[in-house]
């Protein structure tokens, strides 16, 4: 059996990334591939409940350093029991963020912890996708997708407008520094056309 392919999506909250990766899923399913559609944080049991640990309660529960921990924590067990093993039994892995969302966000926060990012993804994570799907979006409108949405899962898009613009800035130049991979969308037109690229470009990497 051949490898399968790890997609990931990344980008702001509430760039659109949920929606197009269930989008990109059901289509490649309806082509009749094998496809496993998952997220992070979580994605498995253990991530799940270290999803919750960084997603809800005080925003000042966790010094940036710990969180990054909890992120990597829940990464490694994602990785360890849905991830690969997906990928080594030919499946198509499809997650809603993955490692640049830790180098973007993480990266960026209180100081700058991008090279402590590094060292743990090197250590401990070391996959990378095969294609990265990054949805541009005015973080303005994002942040208003995102608030529209509501639920307790509030810990970063609290952090307001400002924020989400250094993020948008921060996928943009990743996408140059991971050229090979990221494929930038647009993501402020119509959910359809967002989707017929997105799915142009992946069944472009699959042929
Ligand atoms: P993310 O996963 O990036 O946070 P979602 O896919 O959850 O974003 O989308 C956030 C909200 O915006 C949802 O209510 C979704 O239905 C809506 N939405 C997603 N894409 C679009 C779009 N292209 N145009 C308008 N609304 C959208
Ligand atoms: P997500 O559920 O994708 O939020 P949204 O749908 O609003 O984009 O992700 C939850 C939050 O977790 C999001 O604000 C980004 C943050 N996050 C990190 O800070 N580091 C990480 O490594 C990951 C995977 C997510």
């Amino acid at each position: 059996m051949t490898d399968g392919m790890f997609i990931t999506f990344e980008g702001i909250d509430g760039s659109g990334k949920s929606t197009q990766a269930r989008l990109l899923a059901e289509t490649l399913k309806n082509d009749g591939l094998d496809v496993v559609l998952t997220r992070e944080p979580g994605g498995s049991p253990g991530a799940e409940q270290i999803r919750a640990l960084v997603l809800e309660g005080d925003p000042d529960r966790w010094s940036a350093e710990t969180e990054l921990l909890l992120f990597t924590a829940a990464r490694r067990d994602h990785l360890e029991r849905l991830i690969r093993p997906s990928i080594s039994d030919g499946k198509i892995v499809i997650s809603d963020r993955f490692a640049d969302s830790s180098r973007i966000y993480q990266g960026s926060r209180s100081g700058d912890l991008r090279a402590m990012v590094d060292d743990l993804h090197n250590l401990m994570i070391r996959q990378e996708p095969d294609l990265t799907f990054i949805i541009d979006m005015d973080p303005d409108t994002g942040l208003a997708r995102a608030k529209g949405r509501g639920g307790t899962e509030e810990r970063f898009e609290d952090f307001g407008a400002g924020l989400q613009a250094q993020m948008r800035t921060g996928f943009l130049a990743l996408a140059q520094e991971y050229s090979d991979r990221c494929v930038v969308v647009d993501g402020g037109r119509a959910i359809g056309d967002v989707a017929a690229d997105v799915v142009r470009i992946a069944r472009e990497r699959l042929a």
